[in-house]
């Protein structure tokens, strides 16, 4: 059976060094045998991206989507079609967020073409105030108690591992994605999908309330939690 795993980096497939190192070896058999695609779905930016590849010893993926799902590379290649938005202005954004003292703006690398984003802890109250004064056509994504990402609406982690499915003619049944906190839910709503044991408690309580989704919640942590469901779903014996 053909899987296009889709994972997220931090706190999903990175947190174990040694699992990772055993899922990194059943993973590079799977991609020989062309029974696997790998992608790897991070809110960091290509430059952060780098910094955990070469630490954490990450194998090559097929795709590597960045930004919560606003850029897709393939061998080094950003897509160009990707994303296809309809309204996105970066300046009324910052205009409106400056509104809110609250909010630490992040490092410029991490200010994208199609994502802004800033450091808060706080009460979600803030989240809906600004999702209001934002309107219907950004994406507000609050995750890990601390990452708030304003994408345009639409662009997601989901979203863009659609591209891929359409773009590598692949059925969107073969894909599994894999998480731990609330900006991998765009992911785990759409397609098959891990949970690992050391999900945040947000996306805890956000399983319980979607058990109708073909979710796999692991026991594990990290990349054992992605080896267990890997097996549930029957992709790795
Ligand atoms: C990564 C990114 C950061 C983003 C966060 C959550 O840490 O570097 O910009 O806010 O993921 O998506
Ligand atoms: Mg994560």
């Amino acid at each position: 059976m053909f899987t296009l795993l889709a994972t997220d980096l931090d706190g999903t497939l990175v947190g174990d060094d040694t699992a990772l190192q055993e899922l990194n070896e059943s993973l590079e058999a799977s991609i020989n045998a062309k029974n696997l695609k790998l992608v790897y779905v991070t809110g960091r930016s290509p430059e952060l991206f780098e910094e955990l590849r070469s630490s954490k010893g990450l194998i090559r993926p097929d795709a590597l989507i960045t930004a919560v799902g606003s850029e897709i590379y393939i061998d080094g290649n950003r897509m160009a079609y990707w994303p296809t938005i309809n309204s996105w202005d970066i300046p009324s954004v910052t205009k409106v967020l400056s509104e809110f003292k609250v909010l630490e703006r992040q490092p410029e690398s991490e200010q994208r073409d199609y994502k802004i984003s800033y450091f808060y802890e706080g009460s979600l109250d803030s989240i809906s105030k600004i999702q209001q004064k934002l309107g219907s056509s950004y994406e507000v994504i609050y995750s890990g108690n601390k990452y708030l990402d304003i994408l345009p609406a639409g662009i997601n982690k989901g979203s863009a591992i659609e591209f891929l499915y359409n773009y590598w003619q692949v059925p969107m049944t073969s894909v599994i994605a894999c998480g731990d906190s609330e900006n991998d839910i765009a992911m785990l709503s759409r397609y098959k999908a891990i949970v690992v044991g050391n999900a945040n408690e947000r996306l805890r309580e956000w399983c319980s309330d979607n058990k109708n989704l073909d979710i796999y919640q692991a026991k594990g942590s990290y990349a054992l939690g992605i080896i267990e469901g890997l097996k549930h779903f029957g992709t790795l014996g």
